[in-house]
């Protein structure tokens, strides 16, 4: 138990689609095949954050364990001795501690979150939970139970991780240096999984916004359970410009851009380099078709696998791990209720 940990979230609620693939499965995959071996890969599901945005509980747990599924479909290794999958729900210690760092954490911080304010923005009809304020709360302690060092993320969580970090160093401040390991500063955790990271796949109708399931834009999306026939049906139907001529410019051109973007993670190759092979051609239909070919030979690929998968198996590992981290965790916390004085 000794190895650096990297830990980081698998996305818990709603059905994949596929700009969830390209910008949070694969890379995923890749940190495992990078990392495994020299660090420990604690991958788990934050299944108590799913009630922040719109949720069917009656699907929900089920949904998780279909996402899990869609996971090793694409390639997870479930066989990997560093790597743990495990349900943050299942160990109780995330919560447990994320009521102890509340009191550690301050009201104006939480309120600066920007995810925070922009959902809340745009829910404030209806209702803003105390869930979805305190929720980088329990991200922190998500992270600091495990002493994990290094959390790969998107852009969107930098605050979260910076938050993570102040109530570590704060906490450390108090009770002594060595409770909580600090995470990584942005630029190193940035560094760490070298950039490259941060692409955002856009809807095919409305490039100008981000692939979404949320919004109501059946046409925009790929679904990675649609009929690859029925996804290749919307790549060429993908809104794109009257420029009449191919450049990388997600500015100009984003629906052009966004075809080569996906283009380039299915083939895995870097966007430049496709994006160079492709300039200056008037074919729009052309790049279309290459896009919805591979689009193709990915979903059914997907499907294949996923009907393969063994979910004893899976539920196996997950359990196992669940074990393991309960014991991981409940160290770290344990240590914690000394130190602020809850046990002897
Ligand atoms: N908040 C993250 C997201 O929306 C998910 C998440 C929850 C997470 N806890 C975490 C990611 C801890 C990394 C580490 O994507």
């Amino acid at each position: 138990m000794s190895k650096p940990v990297i830990l980081t979230g698998l996305r818990a609620n709603g059905e994949f689609h596929l700009g969830n693939y390209l910008g949070a499965i694969l890379p995923m995959l890749q940190l495992q095949q990078r990392f495994a071996g020299e660090y420990r890969l604690n991958m788990f599901v934050p299944d108590l954050h799913s009630f922040t945005t719109p949720v069917e509980h009656a699907k929900l747990y089920l949904q998780i364990v279909q996402n899990l599924k869609m996971y090793v479909a694409a390639g997870l290794d479930l066989a990997n001795d560093d790597t743990y999958i495990y349900r943050q729900s299942f160990v109780a210690a995330h919560s447990e501690l994320a009521v102890i760092l509340n009191n550690f954490t301050y009201y104006g911080e939480l309120s600066r979150m920007t995810q925070f304010k922009e959902k809340g923005e745009q829910t404030k009809e209806t209702s803003v939970t105390a869930g979805l304020f305190d929720y980088p709360v329990l991200m922190a302690a998500d992270i600091l139970l495990y002493g994990a060092e290094w959390v790969p993320v998107g852009e969107d969580q930098r605050q979260h991780i910076e938050l993570a970090r102040d109530i570590a160093l704060r906490l450390n401040h108090r009770f002594g240096d060595d409770l909580l390991v600090v995470p990584a500063e942005w630029s190193q955790q940035l560094a760490f999984v070298g950039s490259g990271g941060g692409i955002r796949i856009r809807s095919l109708r409305n490039p100008d916004q981000k692939m979404s399931k949320s919004i109501d834009d059946p046409a925009g999306t790929i679904l990675l359970s649609d009929s690859p026939e029925a996804a290749a049906k919307k790549i060429m139907g993908a809104t794109t410009d009257s420029v009449g001529a191919i450049h990388y410019d997600m500015e100009k051109q984003p629906g052009i851009g966004n075809l080569l973007q996906i283009l380039a993670l299915l083939i895995g190759e870097p966007v430049a380099e496709v994006a160079g092979k492709w300039s200056g051609k008037t074919g729009y239909g052309d790049l279309k078709t290459a896009v919805a070919s591979e689009v193709k030979v990915l979903l059914s690929g997907l499907h294949k696998r996923l009907d393969a998968v063994n979910e004893v198996e899976l539920m196996r590992k997950l359990e196992a791990s669940e074990y393991l981290m309960r014991d991981v965790a409940g160290q770290r916390l344990y240590k914690i209720q000394q130190a602020v004085g809850l046990r002897p």
